[in-house]
């Protein structure tokens, strides 16, 4: 019994069509398929989601999307939304991701929203909460992220077997984690607040060398891989450790 674990790639804004195939091909040919084996998705750049859902197709691995509007259609240029993402094959998206709260001035409400419509649409929203290194210097990483997940989660969230994931920005591509306590506390605090059942994911410098420890602390199901996505065997060694 338990909650089955959940590795998430994510890969940004990184690699061509024929990269983005090339790394599908090669997760999707060896990635474990067992009944105590975890679930994998990966989540690439809006442009390659076709060519990498053909790629995948058939072979156990889920894919996402990295963002979608609050609005299922309209006059909203350059914005993808969440019943598109649902037609091309994405079971998942992330919604208030760092990098969209901090580079896009996405709020709480934003990503609620977000969440709301992914969930309309049959898409598992993947909300993102987390702290920056001055909110953790004084000592309000739990406030913030308190604060973050209980005005991030739309009301329908309970249904949706959704996800959370605890990403603070300064542990983002700077090779730097928490350590194993922090992430014991917040993730303790998550299992709290989120609904019965929700996968709560660790994200931020996340590699096959840590992996192991980060999968076995309490109330972690899994984790969101940045940049050690972008290579297969990594991002498979990982998921070995779940
Ligand atoms: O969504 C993934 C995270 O932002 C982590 O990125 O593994 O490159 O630190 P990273």
């Amino acid at each position: 019994p338990g909650i089955r674990p959940l590795i998430a790639g994510n890969w940004k804004m990184n690699g061509t069509i024929r990269e983005a195939i090339a790394l599908a091909e090669s997760i999707g040919a060896n990635a474990p398929r067992g009944e105590a084996d975890p679930d994998l998705v990966v989540f690439p750049p809006f442009p390659h989601l076709h060519a990498v859902g053909s790629t995948l197709m058939g072979h156990g691995v889920a894919m996402g999307a990295q963002d979608c509007h609050a609005e299922p259609k309209g006059a909203h240029t350059g914005d993808v939304s969440a019943p598109m993402l649902r037609d091309i094959g994405c079971a998942y998206v992330l919604v208030g991701h760092s990098e969209r709260r901090l580079n896009h001035h996405e709020s709480d409400a934003d990503v609620r929203d977000k969440a709301a419509a992914a969930i309309m649409a049959g898409v598992v929203p993947v909300i993102c909460v987390g702290e920056t290194m001055a909110q953790k210097a004084a000592g309000q990483s739990e406030s913030v992220i308190q604060r973050q997940l209980q005005n991030s989660m739309p009301d329908r969230f309970s249904t949706a077997r959704g996800v959370v994931a605890y990403e603070p920005d300064w542990a983002i591509g700077t090779g730097r984690t928490p350590s194993e306590e922090d992430i014991t506390t917040i993730h303790a605090l998550l299992r709290r607040l989120a609904p019965a059942g929700t996968r709560l994911l660790y994200g931020g410098s996340v590699k096959a060398g840590n992996a192991p420890v980060i999968l076995a602390l309490p109330n972690v199901d899994g984790v969101l891989v940045g940049g050690a996505s972008l290579a297969a065997a990594e991002f498979l060694a990982i998921a070995a450790a779940a």
